[in-house]
C-alpha cells in the first residue's frame, strides 16, 4: 500500500514537471513516505530524517524536506517540534494534493496537512512512475474497520472506503495500455470491498469486482491482498478457481495459533475456523498457495500459546509466512496491555518460527523441481530473466531473448535458497 502511495506521489510530481533523481544529495526536494505499523519502521524514518536535516542545515538551506503517510498522520505537528527544520508534514488523506501543497510551502512557512477526509472518493491519479514495468499495484479501497487490538492502521488510515468499480477499471485499462501485464488489487481487507457501480446500478462485492477486472484486455494475471479470514467467502473461493487470470494464491494472515491470543487480538475467528477455511480453499482450488502473517510475543502469549502457533504452522504448511515481533503501538487497545514477553523471548520465538517456515517452504518448493510451470517475466538481473509463478514463487530463468512481460512455460530444474531455477521451454504467442 505504501509503495503504491509513493508511486502516486512520484507520478503527480513527474506530471507537474519534477524530475526523479538517484542521488539524494543533488535533490531540491526530499519526501519520505512512512509506515507506523511497527516501531522499527518509525525508527528508520527518524534516523533518515536526522541525516537529511543535518545536510540541509550544513550544506543546502533551500532544500525542502517532507514527511508523508502514516507517521505524518499519527505525529502531526509534533514532528516540527522534534525537527524544527522540517518543511512539510502530509498525512495519509492528502497525498493527492502533493503538488499544491509544495506550492503552498514555497509561499508560506511550513505545511501541516493531516485533517481526516472520510467522505467521497479520493482521486486516484494514473501512475506514471513504477518500479516494475510488468506488475502494478492498484488500490481498491482505503482504511480499515477491523480494529485488531495491536494495529494502528484504522487510526492512521481511517474508516474503510471502497473505490467505485469503474474508477478501478479505468486505472487498470490505463496500466494495460502502458504494457502492465499483472495487477495486484490492494486493500487492508479486500473481502469487505463494496463499491457502487453506476454502470450496473448496484453495489459490487469483491468476487464481482474480480469478474469485471478479469475482462480487461492485456492484463494476464490478477493478484490481490490482504484477505481477512473472517470475511473470506465461498463465492470468492469459487471465483478464484473459475476466473482464468486470477492467481491461485491467497495471503491469509492467521496472526496466532492460540484462541486465547486471537481473542485478545480481536481477530474475530478461532483457530478451528481458520483451519476449516484452509481446508475449504484447498478442496476447491487445487495447487493453491497460502501465505500468512504471524505476530510473536503478543501480550500474555505464554509458551503454550506459542507452541500452538508452531503446531498450526506445521499443520497448515504455509507456502510463506511473514513473522513479526509484537511492537506496542500508541492509540491501539493492546497498548494498554502489559508488554509481557521480553525482547529476548520474542527474538527466540521469532527465530524458531522462521526456521520452521524455511524448512516448510523448501519442502514445498522441492515439489516444483522437474515440473513445467507458467512464469510471468518481470525483470532481468545479472544476465538472467526473473519472474513469478501463479503461486507467487520466484523463478530465475536460463535462456530466452527478450522475455520481459511474457508468460513463458518453464521447466524447473533446481530449488536453491528458496528460489526456483528453470529453463524456458516455450514462449506462447497467445494473450488472454
Ligand atoms: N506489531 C507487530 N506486527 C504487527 N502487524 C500489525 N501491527 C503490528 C504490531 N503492532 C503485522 C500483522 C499484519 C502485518 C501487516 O503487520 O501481522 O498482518
Ligand atoms: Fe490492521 Fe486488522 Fe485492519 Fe489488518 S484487518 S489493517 S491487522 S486492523
Amino acid at each position: 500500500m505504501n509503495k503504491y502511495d509513493s508511486e502516486t506521489v512520484a507520478s503527480q510530481l513527474v506530471k507537474a514537471g519534477y524530475q526523479l533523481i538517484d542521488d539524494w544529495k543533488k535533490a531540491d526536494l526530499l519526501l519520505v513516505n512512512t509506515c507506523s505499523v511497527r516501531q522499527h519502521a518509525e525508527d528508520r524514518v527518524y534516523s533518515r530524517l536526522g541525516v537529511w536535516l543535518k545536510f540541509k542545515r550544513e550544506k543546502k538551506p533551500h532544500l525542502l524536506i517532507g514527511v508523508m503517510g502514516c507517521m505524518a498522520q499519527k505525529e502531526g505537528g509534533n514532528l516540527f517540534k522534534r525537527f524544527p527544520d522540517l518543511d512539510m508534514v502530509i498525512g495519509t488523506y492528502h497525498l493527492y494534493q502533493i503538488v499544491e501543497l509544495i506550492k503552498e510551502k514555497t509561499k508560506e512557512g511550513k505545511v501541516l496537512k493531516t485533517e481526516e477526509i472520510e467522505e467521497g472518493e479520493p482521486p486516484f491519479p494514473c501512475i506514471e512512475v513504477r518500479e516494475n514495468p510488468v506488475s502494478a499495484f492498484v488500490s481498491i479501497m482505503r482504511g480499515c474497520n477491523n480494529f485488531c487490538s495491536y494495529c494502528i492502521v484504522p487510526y492512521v488510515r481511517g474508516r474503510e472506503r471502497s473505490r467505485s468499480p469503474e474508477s478501478i477499471e479505468e486505472e487498470i485499462e490505463y496500466l494495460a495500455e502502458k504494457g502492465v501485464k499483472e495487477i495486484t488489487l490492494l486493500g487492508q481487507n479486500v473481502n469487505s470491498y463494496r463499491g457502487f457501480s453506476s454502470l450496473h446500478n448496484k453495489y459490487l462485492d469483491f468476487p464481482d469486482l474480480l469478474e469485471e477486472v478479469n475482462k480487461i484486455k492485456g492484463i494476464l494475471r490478477i493478484r490481490f491482498t490482504t484477505s481477512h479470514p473472517k470475511d473470506l467467502s465461498l463465492k470468492l473461493i469459487k471465483k478464484i478457481k473459475e476466473l482464468k487470470k486470477v492467481c491461485e494464491h491467497i495471503h491469509l494472515p492467521i496472526q496466532s495459533g492460540s484462541d486465547k491470543i486471537l481473542k485478545l487480538m480481536n481477530r474475530g475467528y478461532r483457530v478451528k475456523d481458520y483451519l476449516s477455511l484452509v481446508e475449504k480453499i484447498r478442496e476447491n482450488i487445487p495447487g493453491v498457495s497460502i501465505t500468512t502473517d504471524i505476530i510473536v510475543g503478543f501480550p500474555y502469549e505464554e509458551e503454550e500459546d506459542f507452541l500452538k502457533t508452531l503446531k498450526v504452522m506445521e499443520e497448515v504448511k504455509f507456502d510463506a509466512a511473514y513473522i513479526f515481533k509484537y511492537s506496542p503501538r500508541p492509540l491501539t487497545r493492546a497498548y494498554s496491555f502489559p508488554d509481557t514477553v521480553s525482547k529476548e523471548e520474542k527474538e527466540r520465538r521469532l527465530h524458531l518460527l522462521l526456521t520452521l517456515q524455511k524448512e516448510i517452504s523448501t519442502r514445498i518448493n522441492e515439489k516444483f523441481v522437474g515440473k513445467s510451470v507458467e512464469v510471468l517475466v518481470e525483470k532481468k538481473e545479472s544476465q538472467n530473466w526473473f519472474g513469478k509463478t501463479k503461486e507467487h514463487k520466484s523463478v530465475i530463468l536460463k535462456g530466452g531473448d527478450n522475455l520481459l512481460g511474457k508468460l513463458v512455460k518453464v521447466k524447473i530444474f533446481s530449488n536453491r535458497k528458496g528460489i526456483l531455477e528453470g529453463e524456458v521451454e516455450k514462449i506462447p504467442t497467445l494473450s488472454l
